[in-house]
């Protein structure tokens, strides 16, 4: 903790670190942060980033990578930070909305089963888009989950200027922009929400529970991050974040645990914690099978007690006007 002290973050930062180390230790056993073997090294890594790194000067921008797809290059093209815009020569098109993909601790852009390729496949499946996926894997893959969460602020702070230049200091289709992220990815987008004015909408796939839990709303994801915020909560309580901290919340079968996942996910919670990608990726083409309603809890909602008058689609086409709160729904299709 002393090499902590040495370096000049806020008192606010520290603290609700030190409340989330605390709390590492009470994660229930098997979570999938704990599968990966980091968890009693994560205050040792966090040290060690401090130690060996130059904290305020490292190069986020040389790690952290954009891959643009469109339906004319669903290959995905790598943007090109020496052009002004970083777009002049691929095939985005300013006619199309934008959407911004950010994966979780451990995620990747390019594996095969993530968000980013779920959800480009289904946006093409429906129209022209700009689809964005942030690869910052080399943030991500190697290193303790703290350490990758030490740096997501630094990670959003690049998205933001990125995202500037792409839309031109936020005037050409900056309207159209949608930021979706997954597990710390959701925390992410909520920092980029924080770097950005008025960001027209966020959308939180299982936001990242450990450690993010006692952090005020500025440390983590909430619905003062954009204009409007819809969360799916599908792991809730165990990877998942386990309050509602959006405009709508969407609480699947419940938002804890998902149907047609293996018994390992009792222990690790994995498969439910990615279910929310999954359910996001099929919205986006089959809206009409998740129709969900307002009501105060999962038991009041399977005991047919809801007030049937506000409903709305989970996903892609939620009704950004309809009434804010909490919704449940059963799902029965994942892909
Ligand atoms: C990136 O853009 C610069 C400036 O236009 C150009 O010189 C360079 O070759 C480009 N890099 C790649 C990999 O295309
Ligand atoms: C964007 O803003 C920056 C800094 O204010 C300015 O230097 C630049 O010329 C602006 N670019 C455009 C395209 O408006
Ligand atoms: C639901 O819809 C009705 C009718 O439109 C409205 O009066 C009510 O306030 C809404 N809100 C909730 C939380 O049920």
């Amino acid at each position: 903790m002393s090499v902590i002290l040495n370096y000049p973050i806020t008192i606010k930062i520290l603290f609700c670190m030190l409340n989330v180390f605390v709390y590492t230790h009470d994660i229930s056993s098997g979570s999938a942060y704990e599968s990966n073997g980091l968890d009693d090294g994560q205050e040792n890594d966090y040290d060690n980033d401090f130690l060996y790194e130059d904290y305020e000067t490292y190069q986020t921008s040389k790690h952290v990578f954009y891959w643009l797809y469109t339906r004319d290059d669903t290959d995905g093209q790598l943007l090109n930070r020496s052009e002004p815009h970083m777009i002049e020569s691929t095939t985005y098109n300013e006619d199309n909305p934008i959407k911004v993909i950010i994966h979780g601790w451990l995620g990747t852009t390019q594996e095969k089963d993530g968000v980013c390729s779920y959800n480009v496949k289904s946006y093409f499946k429906m129209g022209d888009y700009n689809v964005i996926c942030v690869d910052w894997k080399q943030y991500s893959t190697d290193i303790s989950y703290s350490v990758a969460k030490a740096r997501a602020k630094h990670i959003a702070k690049d998205i933001a200027n990125v995202l500037t230049r792409i839309t031109y200091n936020l005037t050409i289709n900056f309207y159209s922009l949608h930021i979706i992220g997954h597990s710390m990815g959701a925390h992410i987008a909520g920092f980029v929400g924080q770097d950005l004015p008025d960001v027209p909408r966020i959308t939180g796939l299982d936001p990242a529970k450990p450690k993010y839990d006692k952090c005020d709303p500025e440390d983590r994801l909430d619905k003062t991050d954009a204009i409007f915020v819809d969360i799916i909560h599908t792991n809730a309580g165990q990877n998942g974040f386990d309050r509602s901290i959006g405009h709508m919340d969407f609480y699947p079968n419940g938002g804890k645990k998902q149907p047609n996942c293996e018994k390992g996910d009792k222990k690790s919670g994995s498969c439910s914690h990615v279910s929310s990608y999954h359910y996001y990726a099929h919205s986006i083409w089959a809206k009409g099978d998740y129709i969900a309603y307002i009501c105060s809890s999962w038991e009041d909602y399977e005991a047919n007690m809801c007030d049937k008058a506000n409903s709305t689609y989970m996903g892609e086409w939620v009704d950004m006007k309809g009434e804010y709160g909490d919704y449940f729904l059963k799902t029965e299709v994942r892909d």
